[in-house]
């Protein structure tokens, strides 16, 4: 099973695929975190990205469309794919379409998560990650269960992103609006876009994904 979760910065995205990984033999393709990684090793990628990525702005169709390709090329057909923050724009749904049917794979779900804007700044400014296995918390909202230590690797080590602050993530958001909100339509006219209230529980909306999943 291949499947979109689609939403604004901050609607939960990374969180729930990392939960859906853990219960189902899928895979979480994240290109904010293929991005992230590539800006780390300083690849010739991640070196056209940084300054993109910290201005809050949508990196090249071309770039994030490769990195999707190369994963799916890596993966076994018997692994369910979880897009995570890909497609962001008309020419990636196209470009969706064409690599998911090159490797006899479709889309099974589109899941939008609806969220209010005004309670993603709160969520984005409290969010941190175990900086060894990428586990993700909030200050607030799901802190680990010993204060300073992963749950899930015991690692004492965490970071921020640089473009989790209140101004980039309101450009991140317009990005959202302008170029990402518009190809639901698409996926609409095709009957497989299912829409799930982002502002629940983190365990609420899980359960509301696996009633869609079955
Ligand atoms: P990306 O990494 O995809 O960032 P994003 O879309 O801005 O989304 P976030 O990761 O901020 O939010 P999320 O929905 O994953 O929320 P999370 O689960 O962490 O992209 C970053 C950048 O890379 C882009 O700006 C762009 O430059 C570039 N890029 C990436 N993909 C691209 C593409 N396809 N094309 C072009 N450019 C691309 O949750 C947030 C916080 O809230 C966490 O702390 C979490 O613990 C907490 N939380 C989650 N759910 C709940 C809940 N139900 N209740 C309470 N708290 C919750
Ligand atoms: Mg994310
Ligand atoms: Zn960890």
């Amino acid at each position: 099973m291949d499947i979109i979760l689609l939403g604004p910065p901050g609607a939960g995205k990374g969180t729930q695929a990392q939960r859906l990984v853990a219960e189902h033999a899928m895979r979480q393709l994240s290109t904010g975190d293929m991005l992230r990684a590539a800006v780390k090793g300083a690849t010739p990628v991640g070196l056209e990205a940084k300054a993109v990525m910290e201005r809050g702005e949508l990196v090249s169709d071309e770039i994030v469309s490769a990195l999707i390709d190369a994963e799916l090329t890596a993966m076994g057909p018997d692994t369910g794919a979880i897009f995570d923050g890909y497609p962001r724009t008309a020419a990636q749904a196209a470009s969706l379409d064409e690599i998911l049917a090159r490797h006899g794979r479709k889309l099974d779900h589109v899941i939008e998560l609806e969220v209010n804007e005004d309670a993603l700044v709160e969520r984005i400014t409290g969010r941190f990650t175990c900086a060894r296995c990428g586990a993700g918390y909030h200050d607030v909202f799901n802190r680990p269960k010993v204060d300073g230590v992963c749950d899930v690797c015991g690692s004492t080590e965490f970071k921020r992103r640089p473009d989790d602050n209140a101004e980039t993530v309101r450009t991140r958001m317009a990005e959202y609006r302008a170029k990402t909100a518009p190809i639901l339509p698409l996926y609409e006219a095709r009957g497989i876009v299912s829409r799930v209230d982002g502002m629940g529980a983190i365990e609420e909306v899980t359960a509301a994904i696996d009633g869609i999943l079955g």
